[in-house]
């Protein structure tokens, strides 16, 4: 439908058509990105769900490659679901999955590539005994899937996790093999937390506390934290704990209870979810893939054809500074793509103004920016109470003393659509300042089938720190990171004037005392190469 083209994106990746959701097996070979992903190949909705294939060697551009499984045996018949892969250190590559059975169980199975010689890995093969493990008694078998990379434990055996749930508390069950073929179950389980629900998803690795370096899934040492993820079922977001591993009593311990796995920080406050990491050997990083999905509604994803992308994949780092949270940061190679800079210095933004940036046609952007707020306003203002909270405090249309501002996004010159992504501050009343980071979808479109939440939360900033923001600008996607990947918000956004050249960026100041100064850079971006015809390289 060439009358929706536009909501197309020009440097994610995305199927040609129909829909996708979860990232699946990630991992680097002989050169190689490989993207799997959940697929239907009959339609821009969820089901008959069978494993899309494409490689990058920059993460960035991609070739869609054939499909590298479908639901062709019982044990998958309804749906060959999310899994992972675990390289071995023989060189093998393991690759376990869900399988939705005939009789709809879930039961994971094994799969291993038919050619290890071939870079692009094409052809895979099913284990003949296939499954290799079916649910346990006490859970039900529709709560039993996504397992998680391998690894190793110090008695030489790889251990995975799946998640599942009992009653309404979300759980991670815990599995040991020596050969992927045969599975032993271990007592206790990795992690337990009441009224989360399901925990699909799984994603569970080490990250370094000392280097900023990103580290294999089976690393372990003193300076070492772990990082637990569980993509809610019931609320669709991502949530991540920080915390200890042991590995005897099967047990991780998050730092701060208050901030448990399905309770506390999120990977990203949009819309993003289904995520997973792996362990880049090539560059010593950890990197982050997501499931983008649509918010308008399935009507309009059928009409145009496809529905859903992948998140610009993120580095993941511990923050040292704070301690207490991982930073994201959208991988170097996304650089490539930056053609021409604007530079704007000390731009004064003074409070109720909105100041249009010129810089031509801003539907495919990079920017990085800083915001200073006069100390002087903030001396002068009193003390309050204010609970600001990005989803129910009003928005960008809502004003306070040092917020909201920030940028306006996919914005016409009217401003009949437009996308605020803004700090708000407020001068707590012990005198400390309090961040938070939002998105504003409430004017982002016209239309009338989309959805037009606000996301956001609070964003630690540190003694001496300037506001600093990256909002990355496609299309019908806006992903933007605050303080360095502290606090990031994904929105899938569907203007119908602000497109292609109408596009337009402004910078705004809703505050009623605070006078901002802003620098920012602002790279137009390239397109990037996405072939869109499956390349034949077999007849
Ligand atoms: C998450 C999920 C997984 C499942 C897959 C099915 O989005 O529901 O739990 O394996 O998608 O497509």
């Amino acid at each position: 439908n060439t009358m929706l083209a536009w909501q197309r994106t020009a440097f994610h990746f995305q199927p040609e058509e129909n829909w996708m959701n979860d990232p699946n097996g990630p991992l680097y070979y002989k050169g190689w990105y490989h993207f799997f992903y959940q697929y239907n190949p009959n339609g821009a909705f969820w089901g008959d769900i069978v494993w899309g294939h494409a490689v990058s060697r920059d993460l960035i551009h991609w070739i869609h490659l054939p499909l590298a499984m479908v639901a062709d045996e019982w044990y998958d018949q309804n749906g060959v679901w999310t899994g992972s892969a675990t390289i071995l250190p023989n060189g093998d590559i393991i690759m376990l999955y869900t399988g939705a059975t005939d009789a709809l169980v879930q039961v994971q199975n094994l799969a291993y590539p038919a050619d290890l010689s071939d870079p692009l890995l094409i052809d895979w093969i099913k284990y003949p005994k296939n499954p290799v493990l079916v649910p346990p008694p006490e859970i039900e078998v529709y709560d039993f899937r996504d397992p998680t990379t391998a690894w190793l434990t110090s008695q030489g055996k790889w251990r995975i996790s799946i998640g599942s749930k009992m009653n309404k508390t979300g759980i991670a069950l815990v599995y040991d093999t020596k050969d992927f073929k045969t599975f032993e179950r271990i007592e206790g389980i990795l992690r337990a937390v009441p009224k989360t629900g399901m925990w699909e998803c799984v994603d569970f690795f080490p990250v370094s506390t000392k280097l900023d370096i990103g580290l294999d899934t089976s690393a372990r040492g003193d300076d070492v934290k772990y990082v637990m993820k569980v993509s809610l079922d019931d609320d669709r977001h991502d949530y991540y704990a920080l915390g200890t591993y042991d590995e005897n009593g099967v047990d991780f311990v998050p730092d701060d209870t208050n901030k448990d796995v399905g309770t506390g920080l999120r990977y990203d406050y949009g819309v993003f979810y289904a995520s997973k990491t792996f362990y880049d050997q090539s560059k010593e990083r950890r990197v982050l893939w997501s499931w983008i999905g649509e918010s308008d509604s399935e009507d309009a994803d059928v009409a145009k054809g496809w529905a859903s992308l992948m998140g610009i994949p993120r580095t993941i780092v511990f923050d040292k500074k704070t301690g207490s949270n991982l930073l994201q940061w959208p991988v170097e190679e996304v650089e490539r793509l930056r053609m021409k800079r604007c530079k704007f210095h000390n731009e004064k933004v003074m409070p109720g103004s909105v100041v249009l940036l010129n810089i031509g046609s801003a539907s495919q952007l990079d920017i990085e920016a800083e915001f200073n707020i006069d100390k002087k306003d903030i001396e002068k203002i009193k003390q309050t109470n204010e609970e600001y909270n990005c989803e129910t405090s009003g928005g960008a249309a809502n004003r306070g003393a040092l917020g909201p501002f920030g940028l306006l996004v996919l914005a016409d010159e009217g401003l009949s659509e437009y996308t605020p992504i803004y700090f708000y501050v407020v001068k707590g009343s012990n005198g400390n300042l309090k961040t938070s980071f939002c998105s504003d979808q409430s004017r982002s479109s016209l239309a009338t089938d989309v959805d037009k939440s606000i996301f956001g939360s609070t964003v630690p900033v540190l003694e001496g720190e300037k506001l600093s923001l990256r909002i990355l600008v496609d299309h019908s996607i806006v992903e933007s990171f605050a303080q360095g990947g502290r606090t990031c918000v994904t929105s899938r956004v569907y203007p119908t004037t602000a497109i292609y050249e109408n596009a337009q960026l402004f910078l705004f100041n809703n505050a009623t005392e605070a006078t901002v100064t802003a620098s920012l850079n602002v790279w137009h971006m390239n397109s990037a190469f996405i072939n869109d015809k499956q390349v034949k390289l077999k007849s």
